[in-house]
């Protein structure tokens, strides 16, 4: 056998290969098929790669790669034959009876859920989100703030030091400070993010938590704008038929201070009660001269809330470690 007497030979398979599957029925199964073509192949094939070692050292190249294109067209032939097959019946082994699997949903973590609803009720009154950053020095954390260079809150065994000055955000104010020294007022933020405490793990206190930061700064904002701004936001966030009360109570950092307390149904069957929800004030004039304004000029509010808490209240859940177990079963009941 020479060279074109081996060409001639592997193109004349191909083309018998291709007009066997061709001239198949759809309805013939595929292990019949590979059999009518195996009996086709098999022994020409075989010979064909027994001829290439007969052949001339210089026709063996061509040769070979005549025998390669020529396994790589049957099972083109093969493959397009199965494709006619399942495209006409529809099936690819399809069992009907076979059990569906589940279908996976996830989920927002659900004091995220209350802090994504919660920007989106002050966007429309028309706050922006900032952010600060988790390390803090302590002038941010307390100094800035109006803390007294003594507070019990700056200890060690309260807050969490990095090093020498700095510290583990506390609390989410130091972003008001951040906040007023970038931007010119009028300012409207809220700033979400975590803050660390050296708190007991247990059912009411984690030791590092979310925490929501509210901030107004301009010309003649008075406890007004405090007292309607945040009440419309409770109206928003509970019902409209909501109560909300305010009460005095203290922070470094504002004066006049209060809180805003909500009544809401914990779940628990005994109905609706009082539950503090946010601490409140009209930002101090240290504050606001700390931040390298003019305290005769500026006014503001702030308020601070655990969206945790309000999660809680909310969702009916009594044990604040649930929010942190990563237990899909808890977690897959926020999906919706
Ligand atoms: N930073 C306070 C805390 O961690 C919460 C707070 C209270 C923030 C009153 C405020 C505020 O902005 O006005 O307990």
């Amino acid at each position: 056998m020479n060279l074109s007497e081996y060409l001639a030979q592997a193109n004349a398979l191909a083309d018998e290969c291709r007009a066997l599957l061709a001239g198949l029925d759809v309805a013939t199964r595929l292990d019949t098929a590979k059999g009518q073509l195996n009996a086709l192949k098999d022994d020409r094939l075989a010979a064909l790669q027994g001829g290439l070692r007969a052949l001339p050292a210089e026709d063996r190249r061509a040769a070979g790669g005549a025998f390669n294109t020529l396994k790589l067209s049957i099972q083109e032939a093969l493959d397009a034959f199965a494709q006619r097959q399942s495209a006409a019946t529809g099936t690819t082994a399809i069992d009907a009876t076979m059990p569906a699997r589940g279908v996976w949903r996830g989920s927002l973590h659900p004091v995220t859920l209350v802090i994504d609803e919660i920007c989106e009720i002050f966007r429309e009154l028309g706050f922006t989100v900032a952010l600060g950053p988790e390390a803090e020095t302590e002038w941010y954390n307390f100094g800035a703030l109006n803390f007294p260079p003594d507070h019990p809150a700056m200890e060690l065994h309260d807050t969490l030091y990095l090093g020498e000055d700095t510290l583990l955000r506390t609390h989410t104010s130091p972003v008001q400070v951040r906040t007023l020294q970038r931007y010119a007022p009028p300012v409207r933020v809220l700033a979400p993010g975590q803050v660390y405490r050296r708190d007991f793990f247990d059912a009411t206190h984690a030791p590092a938590f979310m925490q929501l930061e509210g901030l107004a700064v301009d010309e003649g904002v008075s406890f007004v704008d405090l007292k309607a701004t945040l009440a419309e936001f409770a109206r928003r966030f509970y019902g409209a038929t909501r109560r909300v009360r305010f009460g005095p109570s203290y922070f470094p950092f504002v004066e006049p201070g209060a809180q805003m307390d909500v009544e809401v149904d914990l779940g628990d069957g005994k109905g609706l009660r009082w539950v503090e929800i946010l601490g409140c004030g009209m930002v101090h004039p240290n504050v606001i001269e700390a931040a390298g304004l003019d305290s005769e000029k500026y006014t503001g509010w702030a308020f601070g809330m655990g969206p945790a808490r309000i999660a809680m209240s909310r969702y009916g859940i009594n044990d604040i470690r649930v929010l942190y177990d990563s237990d899909v079963r808890f977690l897959e009941q926020f999906a919706r």
